[in-house]
């Protein structure tokens, strides 16, 4: 039976890395409220690399393990909500700038839980037997959305990219995948888009950053998590003892540690990066599996979870043999 296997994981993260004690001189905050509310210890800030060279060295990255040549890759997708441009998107740009042929390449917005739907999307278009690779990748930066005097935020995000080189093959690969959608009416996590120009007037107004309300998507992130795993469990016919490692959205390290106690599973089968990454929406999840690839805490035959969740509202997950 033919499977989406994962060839191999790329990522990137920018040099630049902003600990807790500059935050402290940034905004009322300090690096005991950080870390004993989120876990996050320090992030990475691009400077001068835009979306588009975060997703390429990820790319390129994941491209050199899998020994393959961009003119190879049959199908990008990029997950992002803070692409350089609205349009040209990241991944045409990608694209181009890899020297890929000539063939589909679009991002889309699915805010923190966006490459778990581009891994929903790649999976099934290669299921249908249109393409027999795909190169997917998760790249943000946030800080270009971030209000450096909002408190609430600021401490929060990080910039980073991540990618897979995927194949339709005979070996292992994704066992189950799920994807879901809620629409934030009430507006708990967004940034807002252009305004309308009512009677053809711009109306003033200023660049948008991110608004949260945190106890409210903590709330609901412990909520999801947990039942995504039981989901995906039910779906691959599998157990919680099946599963080597999950790796969930790095966004809050207490989000983590309650769902793990929801789900009676001990802190160690849970990967986490956060204190180094904190949250970096799109990329949070392929910069943490490329991680955990890499220092061997997963490996070749391992069973793994992918669970992720965010704006739109959006969550979703993913049972994958490496
Ligand atoms: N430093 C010091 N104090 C702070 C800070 C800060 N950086 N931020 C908030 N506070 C204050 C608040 O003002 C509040 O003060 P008050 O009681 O006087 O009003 C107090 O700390 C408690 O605030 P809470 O919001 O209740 O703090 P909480 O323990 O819930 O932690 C947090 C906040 C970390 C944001 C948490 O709610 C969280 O992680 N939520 C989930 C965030 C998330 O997962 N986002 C994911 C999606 S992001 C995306 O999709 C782009």
């Amino acid at each position: 039976m033919k499977h989406t296997h994962i060839l191999s994981t790329g990522s990137y993260v920018p040099d630049n890395v902003i600990d807790n004690a500059t935050m402290e001189k940034l905004v009322d905050t300090s690096d005991e409220w950080i870390t004993s509310r989120t876990g996050i210890e320090r992030r990475h800030i691009s400077v001068d690399e835009n979306t588009s060279d975060l997703a390429y060295k990820a790319a390129l990255d994941a491209l050199e393990k899998a020994s393959m040549k961009p003119r190879d890759i049959e199908l990008i997708i990029v997950a992002t909500v803070t692409g350089d441009y609205l349009f040209p998107g990241v991944s045409q740009l990608l694209q181009k700038r890899l020297g890929c042929e000539t063939v589909p390449a679009f991002d889309i917005n699915a805010a923190c839980t966006g490459f778990v739907y581009a891994l929903e999307i790649a999976d099934k278009m290669m299921a249908s037997g249109a393409y027999h690779n795909a190169l997917i990748v998760g790249a943000e930066a946030l800080s270009k959305l971030t209000d450096f005097e909002d408190r609430n935020t600021c401490v929060l995000f990080g910039d980073g990219a991540g990618a897979f080189v995927l194949e339709r093959s005979e070996k292992s690969g994704v066992n189950a995948i799920t994807v879901k959608s809620d629409g934030d009416t009430k507006g708990h996590l967004k940034l807002e888009g252009y305004p309308l120009k009512i009677n053809f007037k711009t109306p003033e107004y200023s660049l948008p950053f991110i608004k949260m309300n945190g106890r409210e998507i903590f709330r609901f992130a412990t909520q999801v998590f947990p039942a995504v795993i039981h989901e995906l469990l039910e779906k691959s016919k599998s157990t919680l003892k099946d599963l080597d490692l999950i790796v969930a959205h790095q966004a809050n390290k207490r989000i983590i540690e309650k769902s793990a106690k929801t789900l009676k599973i001990p802190l160690e089968k849970m990967y986490m990066n956060i204190e180094s990454m904190g949250n970096t929406s799109a990329a949070s999840i392929p910069l943490a599996v490329d991680e955990a690839i890499t220092s061997g805490r997963l490996k070749r035959g391992d069973t793994f979870a992918i669970a992720a969740f965010g704006g739109g509202l959006t969550w979703g997950g993913a049972i994958i043999e490496y």
